[in-house]
């Protein structure tokens, strides 16, 4: 009895070493298979990012002309939202008018001010950007319910241009300029979907980490490389060789959540004012104003961009944002922020667990749109 219990110890014990040893030597593997690909990705997008200056300078018209993008007045605004604060980070969510479940929702889980202040100790300012709804008939009834929904939560910023999504681009021009005029010494800002989930507590940690080392040209998120503007016509993202007549854009982050340094948000901003904003993509119109101070974007594996983190207790000591999200927000603050997830990952054992639990996630064939594999390992 005891003999067999001892062969089945010694019989484990060996396949968890051979785990281990395979484990290592993929990971010192991957490392440089991946220092090699990204150093060749860098040098590459750097080669091009350089030869790229062309197009802001193309795309530059006069400040009167560039005026006529951003000039929409104010329907709904809060000057003071951010006085007198030393704020770490200034979230604007890009909302719109009929989106009140959404709004809601974040408001009670991940962008919830005064539990991140409680709970967390930093000052965070999270508001909700909009324009107008595009139906006369609608638009109203709507703006009865914003303006009573604002009186609540003091957390609307809205201008009166039609809310669509050919207009995200001057969605973004008002986040610009509204952090130019209300907040610029917020330390980051992050623009973000209404879909999106962020992992607050760890955004604000890392944040926190950036900011201590008083970090400039800082804009992270996922990031698109030399990625060709889409021709056919049926597509939502469709771009006519008049607007853009290039190969490719400059690198850019998913408009789904990327955060800049102050430096960098006032000199977009700056940058914004002399170009042509008719390309309506608006994360691409970030690009070009990148492009045009000379600044691309940094990759970081947990943010997601478009895609969708795997909902796994091993993932959400490390997770960022997290795409395509509506309904479960309440579920996934609760899990994500719980403190047995901190414990599950701890040790020798549960880091080991996890490194095999992320590779399942994040590493078989059939994962798409998700965290890169490499994030297994980190
Ligand atoms: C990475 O590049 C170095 C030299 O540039 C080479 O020696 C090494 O084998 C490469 N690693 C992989 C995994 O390809
Ligand atoms: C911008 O690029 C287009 C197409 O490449 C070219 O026809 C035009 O002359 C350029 N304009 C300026 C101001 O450089
Ligand atoms: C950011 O860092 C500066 C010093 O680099 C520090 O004075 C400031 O308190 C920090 N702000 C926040 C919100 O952490
Ligand atoms: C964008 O908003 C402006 C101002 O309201 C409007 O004139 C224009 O038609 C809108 N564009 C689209 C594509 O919705
Ligand atoms: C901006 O670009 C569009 C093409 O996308 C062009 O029709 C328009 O004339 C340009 N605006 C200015 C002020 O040059």
């Amino acid at each position: 009895m005891f003999a067999c219990f001892r062969r089945i110890k010694k019989c484990q014990l060996r396949q968890l070493m051979m785990t281990c040893f395979v484990l290592s030597v993929i990971k010192v593997y991957w490392e440089s298979l991946d220092r090699n690909i990204t150093s060749h990705v860098k040098s590459y997008s750097f080669r091009m990012l350089s030869s790229l200056d062309f197009i802001s300078a193309n795309l530059t018209i006069s400040h009167k002309a560039a005026r006529k993008f951003s000039d929409h007045r104010y329907l709904i605004n809060h000057e003071q939202k951010c006085v007198d604060e030393d704020v770490l980070l200034l979230l604007l969510v890009k909302s719109s008018p009929e989106n009140f479940e959404r709004r809601q929702a974040i408001r009670s889980t991940w962008g919830n001010e005064a539990y991140i202040q409680r709970n967390l100790g930093v000052t965070v300012r999270v508001l909700f950007a909009l324009g107008v709804h595009p139906q006369p008939e609608d638009r109203k009834k709507l703006e009865h319910r914003l303006l009573v929904e604002d009186e609540t939560y003091q957390d609307l910023i809205q201008q009166d241009f039609l809310d669509t999504f050919h207009n995200l681009t001057i969605k973004l021009l008002l986040q610009l300029r509204w952090t130019h005029t209300y907040c610029e010494h917020a330390r980051f800002l992050m623009s973000a979907d209404d879909d999106i989930f962020v992992h607050m507590p760890n955004l604000i940690r890392y944040l926190q980490e950036v900011n201590r080392t008083g970090v400039k040209d800082f804009w992270i998120g996922k990031v698109h490389r030399g990625a060709p503007p889409i021709r056919k016509k049926e597509s939502k993202y469709y771009v006519s060789e008049e607007m853009y007549p290039w190969l490719l854009y400059p690198d850019y982050t998913p408009g789904a959540g990327y955060v800049v340094s102050s430096d960098v948000a006032s000199r977009v901003y700056q940058a914004s004012l002399t170009l042509n904003a008719s390309i309506y993509i608006d994360d691409v119109f970030m690009g070009i104003c990148g492009n045009a101070i000379g600044i691309s974007p940094q990759e970081h594996v947990f943010f997601s961009g478009e895609g969708r983190a795997p909902n796994h207790v091993c993932i959400y000591n490390q997770m960022m944002t997290s795409h395509g999200h509506v309904k479960d927000f309440h579920e996934l603050w609760k899990l994500a922020t719980d403190p047995v997830v901190q414990q599950v990952s701890s040790g020798l054992l549960g880091k080991l667990y996890c490194t095999v639990a992320k590779i399942r996630l994040l590493c078989t064939l059939h994962t798409i749109n998700t965290y890169p594999c490499k994030a297994a390992f980190l």
